[in-house]
């Protein structure tokens, strides 16, 4: 079982009001540390955060576009006197599914913007005091998406690539100093978001993770970086990791195509 007051005593979660990052703050709560909660919207943040102050730990919430550059200046302000032992970067679920050449450019640079640019500004803000003081952890959630071209996800897939290849050089880069970092690789998993977007979770063959499983299977990953896959499926991860290109491109496409319905 992980110690996890190595971690605290503030923890920021970007993406901590709903889904897997509503689990992680519940489960960090309970454990007796801080949180920083960051989301767009502030009703399912306060109602997180309400339920997590009942553990008796102090909650900070802040409604935040992570894709507005403005706004996290203000989160940094809104910061600065906390002792943060720990950066979880949940939010950047897919937010541009068109195909590449009918999306609008200022579309897919939202999806870099949050999944890239937003955790590299707040990974370097809060992991420098974490290596000085030789101390923390470093928690980003990505996807399996990150392992594969396909439809629709040409950008969300490249994303989620350099989240994983990001995180090993990162945890190449902290080892020494006892900062612990790990890409936590989901596969679908029923969030309000997916179901937001009318996934059909009910597909038969479909593996369906639930977020408070894959939370408590990355809190206790967390100091076994670089990557861990979530949800049991590190034999289809394996699979998309074949030399062979066209033939895993094409071969899980035309899976997903038969799993979900289409030609
Ligand atoms: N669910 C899946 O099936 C699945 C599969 C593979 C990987 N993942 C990964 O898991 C993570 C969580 O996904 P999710 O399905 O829970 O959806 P999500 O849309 O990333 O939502 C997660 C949290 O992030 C917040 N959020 C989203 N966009 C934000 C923004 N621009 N600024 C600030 N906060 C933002 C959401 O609250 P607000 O909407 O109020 O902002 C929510 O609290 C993502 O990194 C995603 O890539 C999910």
């Amino acid at each position: 079982m992980t110690d996890l007051q190595n971690y605290g005593p503030w923890v920021v979660i970007a993406g901590g009001s709903e889904g897997v990052g509503a689990e992680f703050a519940r489960l960090l709560a309970a454990a007796g540390l801080n949180l920083v909660l960051l989301a767009r919207k502030s009703g399912p943040l306060e109602d997180t955060a309400e339920q997590c102050r009942a553990h008796g730990v102090e909650v900070r919430t802040l409604a935040v576009d992570l894709v507005d550059s403005s706004a996290i200046d203000g989160l940094f302000d809104a910061t600065a006197d906390l002792e943060v032992g720990l950066l979880i970067y949940n939010a950047g679920a897919n937010t541009c599914s068109e195909q590449f050449l009918d999306g609008d450019l200022a579309d897919f640079q939202r999806v870099i913007d949050l999944n890239i640019g937003a955790a590299m500004r707040l990974v370097q803000h809060y992991g420098r005091p974490m290596r000085d003081r030789r101390r923390g952890g470093i928690l980003l959630v990505g996807s399996m998406a990150g392992y594969l071209g396909s439809v629709r996800h040409t950008v969300y897939g490249g994303v989620k690539a350099f989240g994983r290849i990001f995180a090993e050089g990162l945890w190449l880069e902290l080892r020494d100093y006892n900062v612990h970092v790990l890409e936590l690789v989901l596969g679908v998993t029923r969030t309000p978001a997916m179901e937001r977007v009318g996934l059909n979770f009910d597909v038969p063959g479909m593996r369906v993770a639930e977020p408070v499983e894959v939370a408590r299977e990355g809190l206790e990953q967390l100091p076994n970086g670089p990557v861990y896959i979530a949800g049991g499926n590190g034999d289809d991860v394996a699979r998309r990791n074949d030399f062979d290109r066209a033939k895993v491109v094409l071969g899980t496409h035309r899976f997903m195509q038969k799993l979900l319905g289409g030609n």
